[in-house]
């Protein structure tokens, strides 16, 4: 990472977690006669990191590209900064995708493109900006991804995984988004390219002042970033809340998810103040739940 713009930003407070910039609300998908989401409400605020967590197949994906428009709904309503996508017109949908960034589960980059390429993409998408100056963007992306220009005419396929989520990370954020989205972005990672990936988002997410959706089945990402987590199970959103609160529902996903011994572990990360508040089952040496 760039370690100018990390010292920069480390006294920096986080972003003030505030009104709601997306609002899913009663929404019912279906693909075909499988129900995926039934009535399921969820708010995300200005400047949280809302870790959308839940199983293999619990929508979390689903529920990503209907914030982005991707996808409708089969009923109910998403607002995404003030605006309900099924009623908008062509211009504000256009105007609303340059202010929300992605990085995608599959296939973060498009692998016949270089990385230059691939971080200048969203800026020849907007048209009529000069090369030279879609030159310069570029570099500033790669520098604040901690990216040497020297990789910039690389192709995907000779960089490595921790390498591939940067420029991901470059591309998502070309066009300064005010919300970012993140499907599984550790996945795949070694330990430490994970922390450093880690860290990358905390700088970012303070630096560009971000909301951030997070999708992510790996607990010491989601307990170092989230301010919020988003538990996703039977069809609905079950709990919405910061993860020491989250922690203490009774349900058998959150037994499974954070109470076995890699889940009370992983919550140990947390700040004193916050682990303080954790219940009593999710104590490192609590004998509960399966050893997962
Ligand atoms: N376009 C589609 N057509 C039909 N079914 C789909 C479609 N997209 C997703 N599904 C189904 O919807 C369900 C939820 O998928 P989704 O990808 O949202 O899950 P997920 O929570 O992201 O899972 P994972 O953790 O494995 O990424 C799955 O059963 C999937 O097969
Ligand atoms: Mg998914």
């Amino acid at each position: 990472m760039s370690a100018t713009l990390a010292s920069a930003v480390r006294d920096k407070p986080t972003p003030v977690t505030a009104e709601p910039v997306i609002e899913v609300v009663d929404v019912t998908k279906r693909y075909g006669r499988t129900v995926i989401h039934e009535h399921l409400n969820l708010e995300v605020r200005r400047g949280e990191i809302l870790a959308l967590l839940g199983g293999s197949g619990s929508g979390k994906t689903t529920l990503v590209r209907q914030m982005l428009g991707l996808e409708s709904p089969t009923s109910g309503t998403i607002r995404v900064l003030g605006d309900e996508w099924a009623n908008m017109d062509e211009d504000t949908a256009r105007i609303l995708r340059t202010r929300s960034g992605m990085m995608f589960q599959q296939g973060a980059l498009f692998s016949s493109l270089s990385v230059y390429d691939n971080i200048a993409q969203p800026f020849r998408e907007l048209g009529k900006i000069p090369e030279d100056l879609i030159r310069e963007f570029v570099m500033l992306k790669l520098e604040m991804v901690g990216l040497s220009c020297k990789n910039m005419s690389k192709m995907p396929s000779a960089l490595s995984g921790g390498m591939i989520k940067r420029v991901g990370i470059a591309r998502a954020i070309a066009l300064e988004p005010e919300l970012l989205f993140l499907d599984e972005p550790t996945a795949g990672l070694d330990p430490k390219a994970s922390d450093e990936f880690v860290d990358l988002i905390a700088t970012l997410h303070r630096a560009l002042g971000l909301t951030v959706v997070l999708v992510t089945h790996d607990l010491d990402t989601m307990v170092a970033l989230s301010t919020r987590v988003a538990v996703l199970a039977d069809r609905r959103v079950l709990v919405a809340a910061p993860v020491e609160e989250a922690v203490a529902v009774d349900h058998p996903f959150i037994r499974e998810y954070f109470l076995g011994r890699r889940g009370r572990r992983a919550l140990q990360a947390l700040p004193p103040e916050r682990r303080a508040k954790l219940p009593a089952t999710a104590l490192e040496d609590a004998p509960c739940g399966p050893a997962l």
